[in-house]
């Protein structure tokens, strides 16, 4: 299989006509880059980091040398710094999959009354996959268009075509994305069902005929009977994938000495995507919980099994109704992820099931299950992996909280950026609960650049901290017009950072190309990378993302640091989503807190806004009421009065309690949001 992560510049549907990533100036990455540290630092921290800083981007020094192959670097590679941030992001990564690395959409809780009911749903999503795939295959898929800010630009298609094509293989010290060309060999054919741990074939197309909604599920409830087969129960070899990759690779070696288990991996490895059919987990109820079993699946004495996590996506349908799909974080983005499920979701409202009753069991191959020869040193291994995930499945604190009280619409009337709004509410949420500022991620989309991923939008911004301290120091001293003109600081301060990073000027990317550069020049690692500063900078305490979708859903993840904090967030009109992860073994850390004082923030934020907002228009109406009083005339000034920023009954209104929403309501949706013709016209284009 063909190395993605290796391949050679070359089109590989929409690169065409998109831009190359720019390499920004070297003086203006070190300039950032103490900006945003010094007050994460202590004064002796910063002084010696300014000092370290000074040399590596003084004249003749290491830093212009660096730049300079940078340059060179651009100039022959689609982008220059793809590779290794795909390293740096992923492959290096050693950390098992779930929690740690694979984010997951959470889907509305489905009400199957009956066994048959989840396999119709597989079913009918199955259906979905293969239609989309289609698309895909004829790369008949709507090239998308920014929205947000600076809309309406094309972007980067690429990510797209990894969805049902590539692999994480484990490896030793790095693992390697794989992808499946037609080239190569024949494009995969089945897709994998797991079921009671057991690892089934489905092949799709069956005498060059693929199979309709009916036949799936004809050959899913034959999987489902064969899965019951106690006799043939093999062990839940899928716990291997959920272990440290260095773990996974040492123990997929020792699988790979049998030809039977090669044979099995191969078709796993082979396959478009797995479809998870999980048993009941428990009491499900709350989005919490739906959103912790998606990541990790319950461990041995649930789903923990019953997955297979290098493949990047696999579907789970739980016969409770709690489904989702978990994704393998390396080919692509949440915002890919979040399309195609989109697609998928909306395919299944707008087609309705063709199932009326299954069709001949007889008429198809039966599927086939595979086959692994487990000697004592591999079940060992299993033991031991399913350790490793009970340990993970007891430590992950998760809180989803949905935010009733306003959404992105009351932000827009404050002129103000959602997601910096709520970014700057992030911030506060932390100084409450934990009195520092602390280095936060937040991605930021480049796929206006060729083989775009992203960059960190740095939201501990400065002006963020003085907005922070002001709404925490309970000093009076400070007036509500000063903190709202900190919060306009703050918002402004975080969008030109957005602005920065979507244009392809941020600074992470840059200071790991600086990095890695000189270690390929095997130049001895420079002293700002070996910094203390440089080590807290990247300690990503908060690690944040806006993943925003038009149908009923939501993504979570886990934190990247043991003491960390994963927020993911879905901005709606008239509420916002927060998935809220942590780690129970942090005596630091506490996420349900983390939620309460987020939310209490987000209220104070409004009431800031509210207030400021009365007293200026009461301003203004004083200043009209003097000059009417002045001219005589009998204008009426309601009419000239700002309108009222905020409408309490409308952002107050709970949203429709509906399963998935249709596409139409969707649209709807959409179009109430649009502000502009532009942009209207722009989101046509998704
Ligand atoms: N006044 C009024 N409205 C404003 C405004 C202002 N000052 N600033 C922005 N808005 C509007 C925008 O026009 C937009 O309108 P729309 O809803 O009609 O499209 C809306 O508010 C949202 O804009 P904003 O909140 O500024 O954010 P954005 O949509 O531009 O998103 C990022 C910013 C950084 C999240 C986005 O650029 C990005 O990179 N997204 C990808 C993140 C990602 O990769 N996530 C997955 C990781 S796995």
């Amino acid at each position: 299989m063909p190395v993605l992560n290796q391949e050679p510049a070359k089109d590989l549907g929409g690169r065409d006509g998109l831009p190359k990533l720019p390499l920004p100036a070297l003086k203006d990455t070190l300039d950032t880059y103490l900006k945003t540290i010094k007050h994460l630092l202590t004064e002796e921290q910063f002084s010696k980091t300014q000092i370290i800083v000074k040399q590596f981007g003084s004249p003749g020094g290491v830093g212009e040398l660096l730049q300079r192959k940078l340059e060179e670097r651009r100039e022959n590679k689609a982008n220059w710094v793809y590779d290794y941030w795909l390293n740096d992001m992923y492959l290096n990564n050693r950390l098992a999959l779930p929690i740690n690395s694979s984010p997951a959409m959470v889907f509305p809780q489905q009400n199957f009354r009956a066994p048959i009911d989840s396999l119709r749903f597989a079913a009918h999503l199955i259906s979905g996959v293969l239609e989309y795939k289609m698309l895909l295959e004829s790369h008949a898929l709507p090239v998308d268009y920014a929205r947000g800010q600076l809309a309406g630009t094309p972007l980067c298609m690429e990510q797209y075509y990894r969805l049902f094509s590539s692999y994480r293989l484990p490896g030793l010290e790095r693992d390697t994305l794989v992808a499946q060309e037609s080239s190569v060999m024949p494009e995969p054919e089945h897709i994998m069902v797991a079921c009671k741990n057991q690892f089934f074939v489905l092949d799709v197309v069956i005498n060059f005929r693929r199979l309709n909604e009916r036949d799936l599920l004809t050959q899913l409830t034959k999987i489902a009977r064969m899965a019951d087969s106690e006799e043939e129960q093999l062990p839940p070899v899928g716990l291997l994938t959920s272990d440290g990759r260095t773990e996974w690779a040492n123990s997929r070696s020792v699988l790979m000495r049998e030809s039977t288990n090669r044979d099995s991996l191969d078709m796993i490895e082979r396959c478009l995507c797995l479809v998870c059919l999980d048993e009941p987990s428990g009491p499900q109820i709350s989005d919490t919980t739906r959103a912790m079993f998606m990541l990790h699946g319950g461990g041995l004495g649930k789903n923990g099994g019953n997955r297979w996590y290098d493949k990047p996506m696999q579907f789970v349908i739980g016969a409770d109704g709690c489904c989702g799909v978990v994704c393998e974080h390396s080919p692509f983005e949440g915002i890919v992820l979040v399309q195609c499920t989109e697609y998928l979701l909306k395919y299944m409202i707008g087609s309705p099931s063709k199932l009326v009753r299954a069709a001949s069991v007889s008429e198809l191959p039966a599927p086939r299950r595979l086959r692994w020869k487990c000697t004592p040193e591999i079940q060992k291994l299993i033991s031991n992996s399913s350790d490793k995930l009970q340990r993970l499945v007891k430590n992950l604190d998760m809180n989803v909280h949905k935010f009733n009280d306003y959404g992105k619409e009351f932000i827009k009337e404050q002129k103000m950026s959602p997601d910096a709004y709520i970014q700057v509410s992030l911030q506060l949420a932390y100084y409450r609960c934990h009195g520092r500022p602390v280095a936060t991620y937040e991605s930021a989309s480049i796929r206006r650049f060729q083989e775009g991923r992203v960059d960190n939008i740095r939201s501990a911004t400065p002006e963020a901290l003085a907005f922070v301290r002001a709404m925490t120091d309970g000093k009076l001293s400070t007036s509500d017009t000063e903190k709202m003109e900190m919060l306009q600081g703050a918002i402004a301060a975080q969008t030109e950072f957005t602005i920065t990073a979507i244009t392809g000027t941020a600074i992470d990317n840059h200071l790991l190309g600086l990095r890695e550069i000189a270690r390929e020049l095997r130049i001895d690692q420079p002293e700002i990378f070996k910094d203390e500063a440089y080590v807290i900078s990247n300690h990503f305490i908060l690690s944040t993302s806006q993943v925003p979708t038009t149908v009923e859903m939501f993504c979570c993840y886990g934190p990247v640091v043991p003491n960390g904090y994963g927020a993911c967030y879905n901005p709606q009109s008239d509420h916002i989503i927060f998935s809220v992860s942590s780690f129970r073994e942090s005596p630091e850390t506490r996420s349900a807190e983390f939620v309460t004082s987020l939310a209490q923030g987000l209220l104070d934020m409004r009431e800031l806004c509210n207030k400021c907002n009365s007293r200026s228009n009461m301003n203004t109406r004083r200043r009209t009421k003097t000059m009417e009083t002045h001219t005589q005339t009998d204008t009426k000034w309601q009419n000239k009065t700002p309108q009222g920023p905020f409408d309490q009954n409308k952002s107050q209104k709970a949203p429709p309690q509906v399963l998935i929403k249709t596409p139409d309501q969707a649209k709807m949706e959409a179009q109430t949001q649009t502000p502009s013709q532009e942009e209207a016209q722009a989101s046509k284009k998704h």
